[in-house]
């Protein structure tokens, strides 16, 4: 790895690349991927220049949540592997320069836990206080309701009645993710033991922590305010987001973290101002390194759902002010900041920002967007396919192929409440081909072989249907090709790390606000700068050159576009250095 600048944490110049386990690649034909498959590719992944791996939970889980409800943290979910399978993908990575963080899931376990199947137990059970428990509250008629008017992630009451103890116990996500209740010293101590210590005793350089902002809730746990009167259930972030004692807990799990040098990355949702977010990342305040903000990819979701929409949603002056608020992060503040288009729980970039309407179209966008990530300063992730330019599940696929609760809560949700009218259900299948999570997490495609190469055997069926493209769209494919996609990120992140001066550290402005159909601004190190130009329509755009262009001061670094002309082609980009 290049040199950050002098005196920096290495981590802000790191390009992290996010696995996922279950779809990455598969070892032993169950058609589930798993850690010998990593290891495998452990290759593939230092030829695309990226610095750590970022592996998504693989702890022993029943899987509600797809590993974020973890049943035990010091065991490994069987058919990723084993705990030494760790340890040796822990070691291959240290081999081969690359760090390696887990994803620490604590807001929640699972109900298999051993913690809460002991707190569910009795009221007197020691750990009956390790988790969220209130008593019913009863209406005017008598009738049972939980305690307040939460509304889970996932839809629904946020509380379910247990009946072992006639209690409600408190759940953000699915009925299955019980809160573990923060409050509690004891139970804070044995989270930092056994989901942190375990693995960071074995060598992991560092977490990205899950819903980090949710541990403190607002003390007395009250109802949220009504603004959706004809349902029973509320939105309530502000009673659980950024409550009044999260930081004292983050500076606490940061003294543990800080015995073995570890970074995080926390995921920050509902934390909107730029003072909310510094209290987490601002280098004095000691409790994270970074933290993911959500501006760019919460772009042309539902504002109370995100279903709740039409595609695309968004503007290009939004996307531009999304951008700058998480560039605006780090200027003249000791923070730092990330930049991302794409993970685990968000469609795919090219579809939702570029253009997948046909070949020519999706390969240029997506090297466009590739030359916006790779220009945006803070430490930048890679999610697994982004990096050849995959897309969306087609249009036709059916729910059927639609594995995640999340989608299959609202397509649920929507055929009782609507009770199956085709326009509503046409609607939301729109809403799912658009924003659900499962098309970053259909399997990997390494190959044109049967099911995308994903398994070893042909025969082997993956646990999620690949993507119908993969005859065209893969790395073999494209590890071959000059011009591909992953060709194109490859060359971006050497020329990140080359100027990493004005890309990773130099300061942000825009240029063009207004126009809505290019995107520039510059970026200026202490030695370097650059202009970046990204024409996001599907049409010729007039190049406005600006006033720091003047004779011969400037050349082009990069662009996705044979001989550029006076004019920008349907999502051409240029990077210019000056
Ligand atoms: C985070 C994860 C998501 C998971 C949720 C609950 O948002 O990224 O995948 O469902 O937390 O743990
Ligand atoms: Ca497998």
């Amino acid at each position: 790895m290049s040199p950050a600048r002098v005196g920096e944490k290495w981590w802000k110049n790191a390009i992290i690349y996010q696995i996922y386990p279950a779809s990455f690649k598969d070892s032993n034909n169950d058609g589930i991927g798993d850690i010998p498959g990593i290891i495998s590719s452990l290759d593939y992944i230092t030829s695309l220049g990226v610095d750590v791996i970022w592996l998504c939970p693989m702890y022993d889980s029943p899987q509600i949540d797809m590993g974020y409800d973890v049943a035990d943290y010091e065991k490994v979910y069987e058919p990723y592997g084993t705990v030494e399978d760790m340890e040796v993908l822990i070691d291959a990575c240290h081999e081969r320069g690359l760090h390696i963080i887990l994803d620490l899931v604590v807001n929640h376990t699972s109900d298999q836990h051993k913690w809460f199947q002991e707190s569910r137990s009795s009221k007197t059970n020691p750990k009956r206080d390790w988790y969220i428990w209130k008593p019913a509250k009863y209406d005017a008629n008598g009738k049972r309701q939980p305690p307040n008017n939460w509304r889970s992630i996932f839809g629904g009451s946020a509380w379910e009645w247990d009946k072992t103890t006639e209690e409600y116990y408190l759940h953000l996500f699915c009925v299955e993710q019980p809160d573990v209740n923060w409050e509690n010293a004891v139970t804070r101590r044995a989270i930092y033991e056994s989901a942190m210590e375990f693995w960071l005793k074995k060598g992991v350089d560092g977490f990205r922590v899950d819903t980090v902002n949710m541990y403190s809730k607002q003390p007395g746990l009250g109802d949220a305010p009504v603004l959706d009167p004809k349902s029973d259930t509320q939105v309530a972030f502000s009673q659980f987001c950024n409550g009044p004692r999260i930081h004292e807990y983050l500076r606490e799990m940061n003294d543990v973290l800080s015995k073995y040098d570890a970074m995080t990355v926390g995921e920050c949702p509902n934390t909107h101002t730029l003072h909310g977010v510094l209290r987490y990342v601002s280098a004095a305040e000691k409790q994270l390194s970074m933290v993911f903000q959500f501006d760019l990819v919460d772009l042309g979701m539902g504002k109370d759902y995100k279903f709740l929409t039409t595609f695309p949603g968004w503007t290009l002056r939004d996307l531009k002010s999304a951008v700058k608020s998480t560039q605006d992060i780090i200027k003249g503040t000791d923070a730092w900041t990330t930049v991302f288009m794409e993970n685990h729980d968000q469609g795919r970039s090219v579809t939702r920002f570029g253009s997948d309407k046909t070949p020519k179209l999706r390969v240029r966008s997506a090297k466009m967007l590739a030359m916006m990530q790779s220009t945006l300063s803070g430490t930048q992730f890679i999610y697994q396919g982004q990096e050849i330019g995959m897309v969306n599940a087609p249009k036709e696929w059916t729910i059927d192929e639609y594995k995640d609760i999340d989608s299959t809560n609202y397509y649920q949700m929507t055929s009782k409440i609507t009770n199956n009218d085709p326009v509503e259900l046409e609607n939301a299948m729109a809403s799912l081909q658009h924003l659900a999570r499962d098309h970053s997490r259909l399997p990997m495609q390494w190959s044109a072989d049967a099911n995308a190469g994903f398994s070893p055997s042909s025969s082997a069926k993956p646990w999620m249907r690949p993507h119908d493209n993969y005859p065209e769209l893969n790395v073999k494919l494209q590890e071959t090709d000059d011009a591909s996609v992953l060709s194109f990120w490859k060359q971006m992140t050497r020329l990140r790390k080359e100027y990493a001066d004005a890309m990773v550290f130099g300061e942000f402005e825009i240029l063009d606000e207004p126009n809505q159909n290019v995107f520039t601004y510059s970026k200026k190190g202490l030695n370097t700068s650059l202009l970046v130009v990204l024409n996001f329509s599907d049409k010729v755009q007039k190049f406005e050159k600006p006033d720091t262009l003047k004779g011969d001061n400037w050349k082009l670094l990069v662009g996705n576009v044979e001989g550029p002309s006076e004019e920008l082609q349907a999502f051409e980009g240029r990077v210019i250095l000056i």
